[in-house]
């Protein structure tokens, strides 16, 4: 067996029969990017997240920025494999363990989508930022027509505090930005 394999046996959640949560680190910026690049028509129109990882150096400073949250314990990322390839992730950032708070994030290609990817990895990640790390609070903002991100949200069992309207300039557009949130008292356990 091949130390890889082995690494990948140790570290991955099963989401699925055939999808995976793993660990997204620096040392994968090659796959990562290659990703990125089916990731950007799914994903531009929402969010600028594929934007900042525009070629190779830039792919590894994103992995790397996460990397330094994890070490800061301020956030982390981890990527989603469907069939062994890398379809997207989930993330938390802006985090405060003093205070109990963070922020969620997502995104996945075309390919992982429609699938239940995000639902599964995120409640993952939100038992580990719960029950591990002792998260209070963790919000989720998306615009007011992402309709598949605030479908994720509910699902999740987050609620909708309210709408910061023309809050993000995006694409030459001031977008509303709905806020949700999720509270350790308020988890849906399935
Ligand atoms: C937001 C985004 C991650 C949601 O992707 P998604 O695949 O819809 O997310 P989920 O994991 O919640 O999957 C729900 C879909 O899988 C289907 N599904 C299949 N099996 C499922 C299961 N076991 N559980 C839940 N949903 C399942 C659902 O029916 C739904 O598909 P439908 O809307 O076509 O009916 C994706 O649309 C995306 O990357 N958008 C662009 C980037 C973005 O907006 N990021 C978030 C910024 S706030």
């Amino acid at each position: 067996m091949q130390n890889h394999e082995w690494s990948h046996r140790v570290y991955a959640i099963d989401l699925s029969p055939t999808a995976q949560l793993r660990p997204l680190e620096p040392w994968q910026a090659e796959e990562f990017l290659a990703h990125i690049d089916r990731a950007r028509p799914n994903v531009d129109p929402y969010i600028p997240w594929c934007t900042f990882s525009p070629d190779l150096e830039s792919a590894r400073k994103t992995l790397q920025k996460y990397a330094n949250f994890q070490a800061a314990d301020t956030g982390r990322i981890a990527g989603i494999w469907l069939e062994g390839t890398l379809v997207g992730g989930v993330m938390l950032f802006g985090m405060d363990a003093a205070s109990g708070h963070a922020e969620a994030g997502c995104w996945l290609e075309e390919a992982g989508q429609g699938h239940g990817l995000i639902t599964a990895a995120m409640r993952v990640l939100l038992d580990w930022a719960f029950d591990t790390r002792g998260l209070h609070r963790i919000v989720w903002e998306c615009w007011d027509r992402n309709e598949r991100s605030q479908a994720t949200a509910q699902r999740l069992g987050f609620t909708h505090e309210g709408t910061l309207r023309e809050e993000f300039l995006y694409r030459g557009e001031r977008r509303n930005t709905m806020v949700f949130s999720l509270l350790t008292t308020e988890r849906k356990k399935d």
